[in-house]
Order: structure tokens, then sequence, then C-alpha cells
């Protein structure tokens, strides 16, 4: 009986020493962990960064140049959050920002509307917000201090009007042309943009025939799905507009798996968006007839852009990344090489 009361006391010693050790160690060691937070932000430009996804080819280059540009041996201290396609965690990843009390927020809003009151919070808390990739559709502009990115309007154009050149070379000028197009995310301002730079073009043709528009959500699995749709919905396709690369893939399986054929020597062309390595192989050989390309090396501009902000330097209010257009003619093995993303 006493040797068990005694046993009994020994382990409630143990245990209560355990607990007393870690609540020693462990706060000790998580005040180290904000300690060195703090030390690390210290004399640094501490960003941070929204990324909208990670969806495409694209995004996982467009990523990848950011985190490469806001380096310690740069002078940054980055705090990076993947939004996973949802507005409402960009929200609270830019309120989480505001918080910390960052340098820069800056961020890919993934659809245009609905920033008006975060970036108004940013404002009043002086943190200058700087957008990358898409734009957002704000009243005031002084929300934002500049955007890096693409010029989304002149890449639907590039397509619209590599295909007027196309037909015209291929001597097929009256008969009809039926179009179908897999849109990226509704409301992005690629999407937005992409559209309303081909349809100016298309507008001009009166034998273009764009059958249905419709979002494939810039994703694979969805471009395959919807092309399969179309394919059983419209029995005569002459082009696919595919508004990335990776819902372009998707297509092309759905094409083949109908049995018909794409690209150069196909039954339909295929126009996409983008100009990632491995559409720019397919490019290559014939399948892709054309590739507009989409940059996601922002990250340099956006360092250049600070630069000039911490230097009390004007900025545009739009920078615009330099971007090119592909075919089998350009495509050489130069450019292959070259590609890193
Ligand atoms: O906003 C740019 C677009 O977003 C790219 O074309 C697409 O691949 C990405 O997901």
């Amino acid at each position: 009986m006493f040797l068990k009361r005694a046993y009994g006391i020994v382990i409630i010693g143990i245990l209560l020493a355990l607990v007393l050790m870690f609540m020693m160690f462990g706060s000790g060691l998580f005040t180290e962990m904000e300690e060195t937070t703090q030390v690390e932000r210290e004399n640094r430009i501490v960003v941070g960064v929204s990324q909208l996804g990670s969806e495409s080819g694209f995004r996982t280059a467009n990523t990848e140049s950011v985190q490469n540009a806001f380096t310690q041996q740069n002078g940054y201290f980055l705090i990076y959050n993947n939004a996973r396609q949802r507005q409402e965690n960009q929200l609270k990843a830019i309120r989480s920002f505001i918080s910390q009390r960052v340098d820069y927020i800056i961020f890919s809003p993934v659809v245009e509307t609905g920033w008006e009151t975060v970036l108004q919070e940013a404002k009043e808390a002086g943190v200058p917000v700087i957008l990358m990739d898409r734009s957002v559709d704000v009243e005031d502009e002084s929300l934002y201090v500049t955007c890096v990115g693409s010029n989304f309007v002149e890449e639907g154009e590039k397509a619209g009007h590599w295909l007027e050149k196309e037909l015209q070379k291929q001597g097929h000028t009256q008969e009809p042309v039926n179009i179908v197009v897999l849109a990226g995310t509704e409301g992005s301002s690629s999407q937005i943009g992409r559209t309303e730079g081909f349809d100016a073009v298309a507008g001009g043709h009166d034998n273009w025939n764009i059958l249905e528009q419709k979002c494939a959500e810039f994703t694979s699995t969805r471009g395959k799905e919807v092309m399969r749709g179309f394919l059983r919905k419209y029995p005569e396709i002459d082009v696919v507009v595919s508004q990335n690369d990776d819902m372009t893939f998707g297509a092309i399986e759905a094409i083949r798996e109908s049995g018909r054929t794409v690209g150069v020597d196909g039954d339909i062309m295929i126009i996409s968006f983008d100009a990632v390595e491995s559409a720019l192989e397919m490019v290559a050989e014939g399948t892709i007839n054309v590739d507009i390309e989409c940059n996601p090396n922002q990250g340099e501009y956006l360092l250049q852009v600070i630069d000039m902000l911490e230097a009390g330097e004007p900025v545009e209010k739009q920078y615009y990344v330099e971007e090119d257009v592909f075919t089998m003619e350009n495509v050489t093995k130069e450019v292959l090489d070259e590609r890193s993303y």
C-alpha cells in the first residue's frame, strides 16, 4: 500500500517536471523564433505576396520568379501566401499583411472586382499595393501604386490577327470558319482581356462564327471536359482558341480521343496562350498552330519598381512585360533550350 502511494507520488512528480520543462523550453523556443523573425526582418524590405493559386504552368513559373526575386541576398524578407483560387483567401492574406506591417503588398488578383474595401484599408494603413500579372477594376486608381503584368487585350488581338493571316494564306476568306473558345477564370483580367482582343478582330470578319465560349478555369482537366462537350455539340469545328496552354493540353487529348486531328496538318487549328516549354515543343512539331506568349517572369520587373519607390522616384500606373508570338517558324532549338518554364 505504502509502496503503491510512493510510486504514485514519483510518477506525478515526473509528469509535473515534464510539464514544467516543456513550458520553459517550449515557450523559450517560441520567443526565440519570434525574435529571429524580428531580427530577420530588420534592415530588410518586407514584402507580402498573395499569389492567386497554382492552376497552371504559367502560375508555377510566376511564383518561382517572385520567390527568386525577393530573396535575403537581394535585401528582402518575403511573406508568401497561396490563395488557391479563392478571393476570400486573398482578402484574408492582404489583411494579415497589413496587420504584420509589411513594407509592400504584392498580389495577383484572381478576379478584377471586389477589392475596394481591402485596398482602402491598405491605403489607410500606409502600405503601398502593387498588382502583379492581373489587374483590378476600381474607380479610385490611387488604391494601388502600379501594376506589372501582361497586355491581355493585345494578346487576344495577336491571336485574332494570326488567324486572319493564316486564313488568308490558305485562301479561306469567304467560307464559314467555326470557332470555339475555352476561356480562363471568369472575371479574371486574362479572360476579359483576351476575349475582348480576339472578339475585336473577329468582329471584322462576317465569316467567323464563334459557336461558343465556355469557362474551363485555366486547367487541363476542365479544358478536356469542356472540349469534349464542344465536340459532342458541334460537328464542325475549325478552330479552338484556348486561353492558356494547360486547357490546350486537355483539349488536344479530347480532340484526339474523338478521332479528329489537330494542328498544322490536322482538322482543327489550335490557338493557345502562355507558351510554356512543353507547349512550345508542340508548336515546333505542328500540334499547336500558334502560341501567344504570356510572360510569367515578373519578379525582376517588380524589383525595379520597388527600387524606384524606395528611391522616391515616380512610377507609372502600368508596366507591361515583353511578349512574343510563337509558330513553327520561330520555335528554334535555341528558343527551346533557353526556355526556363
Ligand atoms: O493571368 C495569366 C493567366 O493565368 C495565364 O495565362 C494562365 O495560365 C494563368 O493561370
